[in-house]
This record gives C-alpha cells, structure tokens and sequence, in this order.
C-alpha cells in the first residue's frame, strides 16, 4: 500500500501485524497502534514537540540501571501503575486488604527477624510501635504468612538512599505466629519526595506539580495459596493524603500514627518518651 495519509495510516499499520500469531501480543499492538495515532491526531504535534518527547524517553531510558528505573517512576507518577494495580487486584470482598504501588525501594529477601523486635537499630526518631493480625477473608487467623516491611526514617529517606549504611535497616521479613499476629518496633516515617533528579522529576516540576507522597509504611505478604499482596498504611493527617504523587492512597489504608504518652506499651516495654502507635489487621484473598 502507497499513498499512505492522516485517513488511512492507521489501517495500513495495524494490518501490518496480521500475520503475528500471538493473538494476545496482536490485540496489545492493535490497540496500542490504535491509541497513539489517536493521540497524535488529537493533539497534532509539531516536528520539534515530537522530537522533545523522544528526547524525554530516551533520557528516561539512560537514567535506567539495576538500581534506578525511571519508566517504572514515569508510569507511576501517570497514574498508570495505579491502574494496572486496579485492575489486577479487584477487591470484591470487605474482608480483603486493598493493594497498592510497590515503589522502588523493596530489597528482597531482607533479614528476618522475631515477632516483636526492632527495625530501627542505630536511627534516632520518634519511636512506633506497629501490630496485627493476617486472616483469610472468612477471618479466620493465618500463622506463618510470612511479612515483609519497609520504610523510610523519620527524614524520610530509606537505607538504600544511604550510601554510608551496609546493609539493612528499617526494613525486615516477620512470620505472624499461631494466632496470626505480628509485632515490630520502629520509627515514625515522614513525608517524602519521590527521587526528583531525572526526566520525571523535570516533568513534575514544568508541570507545577509536587513530587512528595504521604507518610507511610510498606508491607508485602505472602503466604502459599494466598494472592501475594503489596501494600502500604499511611498516617492519617498526612497533608499529602490527597494529592500522592503516585496515586496510591485509599481509605482503607489510611490509619491514625496515635500518639500515646511514655510509659507501658501494648508489648509491656516501658518507655522514657511519647511513641506512636497502630494497629493494620490485614485480610488476603485466596489465590
Ligand atoms: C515508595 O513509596 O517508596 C515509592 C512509590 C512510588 C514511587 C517512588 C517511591
Ligand atoms: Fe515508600
């Protein structure tokens, strides 16, 4: 076919793909053919606006290494992670814990530790105490699901963005017991910006937008014949609780950091200063 113009392009393109024999893949490419040309006739780009946005994709690419994925920040801060997260974990239960974005800063495997102990060896802050219990959606408990945590210090900066620390801190892997609880010892997070210092961070600031997200902590569970689930809670009163950089506030995630007065807390250790506390039942769904 010759003589291709701003009618007929699109046809021509996604009949180019008739032959791919991943009917899947056809579908992806067909629609993402579909949609871009759509998007280019709406807004009909200039030569030089297009060039720009290869620009900033090609910029985005090279700020890409084993520590550092600028895509996956491009699609969060779009709202497109929070999308597919939607879309893939649809909660239809009141029981079910609701999911939300992994963000960048998950280390695998981190080091296990006792139900009830410390994450904040070595890091001044305001101290919190987190506990609960894991069930099913019929609520009855789950022992052994295993619970990874992880968060930033109370400057909102997380072990990994520490080049002077070796090895883990305010992160850890806990097994709820026989009753399905879990316990652990840390410090307050605050807000934070999300890393600013690439492509993503020049889009936010042309755009007039604030790259901070409210503060929170992380939890992933994972427990054999349950759908792994990725979450946060975040403190209630967070002034960012409604404009996240990355979407990824719910309700139902949100809890009051209460503040309680020095003295016993709910494990029994006395303490010399005010802490915060909160408690996160969390329900998975079967796989
Ligand atoms: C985070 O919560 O750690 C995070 C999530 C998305 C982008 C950047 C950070
Ligand atoms: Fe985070």
């Amino acid at each position: 076919m010759r003589n291709l113009n701003e009618e007929n392009i699109t046809a021509e393109v996604i009949q180019r793909f008739a032959d791919c024999s991943d009917t899947r893949l056809k579908t992806l490419i067909n629609s993402l053919v579909t949609h871009l040309h759509g998007f280019i006739r709406e807004v009909e780009p200039t030569e030089k606006e297009w060039g720009q946005a290869i620009d900033f994709l090609t910029r985005t690419g090279q700020m890409c290494d084993d520590k550092r994925q600028e895509f996956i920040l491009l699609s969060d801060t779009l709202g497109v992670t929070m999308l597919v997260d939607a879309i893939n974990h649809r909660v239809n239960s009141k029981t079910a814990t609701e999911s939300t974005v992994l963000g960048p800063f998950y280390v695998a495997d981190p080091p296990e530790a006792e139900i009830g102990a410390g994450i904040d060896d070595g890091i001044d802050g305001e101290p919190l105490f987190v506990e609960g219990r894991v069930c099913d959606e019929a609520g009855q408990p789950l022992a052994d699901v295993v619970i990874d945590v992880w968060q930033s210090d109370g400057e909102g900066v997380y072990d990994v963005q520490k080049p002077e620390l070796d090895g883990a801190s305010l992160r850890a892997r806990f097994r709820t017991d026989a009753q399905g609880h879990y316990a652990f010892w840390s410090v307050t997070p605050s807000p934070y910006p999300i890393p600013t210092d690439g492509p993503v961070g020049q889009m936010l600031e042309i755009t007039g937008r604030h790259p901070f997200r409210p503060a929170h902590v992380h939890f992933m569970l994972m427990a054999p014949e349950y759908e792994t689930l990725v979450t946060q809670v975040f403190a209630d009163g967070d002034p960012y609780l409604d404009s996240d950089t990355v979407f990824g506030v719910k309700d139902s995630l949100v809890k009051d950091f209460e503040l309680k007065p020095a003295g016993q807390a709910p494990d029994g250790r006395r303490l010399d200063k005010p802490y915060r506390y909160f408690r996160y039942d969390f329900g998975l769904k079967a796989a």
